[in-house]
């Protein structure tokens, strides 16, 4: 993919969820600004993806928009949501189906199988990484955190026995492991 089209995904991304979030939700919208700064963060270790993995990260959290509630889980409405009214980009559409191990929390929602067939994971596994880095590394008022920080603000927020808290205590492992990964190829690229 070119630069020039990733730029123009990337200003079309932030427009969708500027519309979508910025009015309704502007704690989502400043955490979705932040994630994207984040992924900005990364480009040279995406390459080809960077533009991918930006329009993603402005976009992964569209589905908790009021008006796109369907399920009542944000990734699976926010991946329809982009399919179906936009015709997005398959590869952005499954990245946020699938971002920060989405799979685990459709389990504890009876929607695992829904998911998967739909949105398959990306067999891209840093950029599936970069995504989980991008949105566990920032907080909900957009601002630079660490994973375990992150995780530990998630259960005390939505409670350890609530579908969100099961699912985070699940997948902290997984949110760490990821993070280092991507930490690991960002000490590899030259600076
Ligand atoms: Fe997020």
């Amino acid at each position: 993919m070119s630069q020039a089209v990733d730029k123009t995904m990337v200003a079309w991304a932030t427009s969708v969820a500027e519309a979508e979030l910025s009015g309704a939700l502007p704690r989502r919208w400043a955490h979705s600004q932040g994630v994207a700064a984040r992924a900005a963060e990364l480009a040279s270790a995406l390459s080809n993806d960077a533009g991918l993995l930006a329009a993603a990260a402005t976009l992964h959290d569209v589905g908790y928009a009021p008006r796109l509630v369907v399920t009542g889980f944000h990734p699976l409405d926010g991946a329809r949501f982009l399919r179906d009214e936009h015709g997005a980009d398959e590869q952005l559409v499954r990245l946020v189906a699938n971002h920060s191990f989405a799979l685990l929390e459709a389990e504890e929602r009876g929607l695992r199988e829904e998911l998967e067939a739909e949105f398959p994971l990306l067999e891209e596994p840093l950029l599936v990484d970069a995504l989980v880095y991008c949105d566990m590394t920032t907080t909900p008022d957009g601002e630079p955190t660490t994973a375990q920080d992150r995780v530990e603000e998630i259960v005390g927020r939505y409670g350890a026995d609530s579908a969100v808290g099961r699912f985070i205590r699940r997948a902290s492992l997984e949110i760490f492991a990821a993070v280092e990964r991507v930490d690991a190829a960002l000490a590899t690229q030259p600076r």
